[in-house]
């Protein structure tokens, strides 16, 4: 099926659980944008480059060695030759994809790719910029939502459950908060619903339930 789905919302509101359902059940391939943000972010923090400085990240953007491979269809993110895909999930690097994504030169060459990767296949693709700027004639436009504390609380099972110690609910509130700010105030395509965009509050959802609220929507 060559359709295109946008499914946009903050951190933790169910994206990427929700489209890897999508995925499935339609079979066709799902994109998480933000995991190539966040490779961004791995390779400042590993060359000691401060994520908010645009002139150092810009520079790093020229010759950066980022692939999205597709392994039976389930993304892999590889940095200089190494796959990194579970080790852009950290707390620090989380922050830092936020803020290197407020850089243009960053936005250019990502979105770049997104599309690239889009033009060949139907896809399900997640981030916070998808319905508005990456695809926005992309057939499917969702915009997700659910309250601070139940996003907080979403992500904060789902690393306590992946093994992460040393975190705390208040801290992961935080964090959320920040990036929250970040990625609706930046100038260049910010997290914003689309207008023809249809939004679904998932606060009292399961992420199946989600799920099939947008296929059976899509199968009309
Ligand atoms: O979806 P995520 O939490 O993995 O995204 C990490 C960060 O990357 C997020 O805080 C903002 C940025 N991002 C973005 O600006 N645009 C996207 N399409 C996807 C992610």
């Amino acid at each position: 099926m060559k359709i295109r789905i946008a499914i946009d919302g903050p951190a933790g509101a169910g994206k990427s659980t929700i489209a890897k359902i999508i995925s499935e059940r339609l079979n066709i391939r799902y994109l998480d944008t933000g995991a190539m943000y966040r490779t961004v972010a791995l390779k400042a923090i590993r060359s000691g480059i401060d994520t908010r400085d645009r002139s150092k990240i810009s520079q790093l953007m020229e010759n950066i060695n980022l692939k999205v491979l597709f392994d039976k269809d389930t993304q892999r993110m590889y940095l200089d030759g190494e796959d990194v895909t579970d080790l852009i999930r950290s707390k620090e690097v989380s922050v830092g994809a936020s803020d290197v994504a407020v850089i243009l030169e960053v936005r250019l060459k990502l979105v770049e790719l997104q599309r690239e990767i889009a033009r060949e296949n139907g896809i399900v693709m997640d981030g916070r910029d998808i319905g508005t700027y990456v695809l926005p004639d992309a057939e499917y436009k969702i915009f997700l939502t659910a309250t601070p504390e139940e996003r907080a609380k979403r992500r904060y099972n789902e690393m306590i459950s992946k093994g992460v110690k040393d975190i705390s609910l208040e801290a992961v509130k935080n964090d959320i908060e920040y990036r929250d700010k970040n990625d609706s105030t930046r100038k260049m395509a910010p997290l914003k619903k689309a207008d023809d965009a249809v939004e679904i509050d998932t606060t009292n959802m399961s992420a199946l339930e989600v799920a099939e609220k947008i296929i059976s929507m899509i199968k009309g």
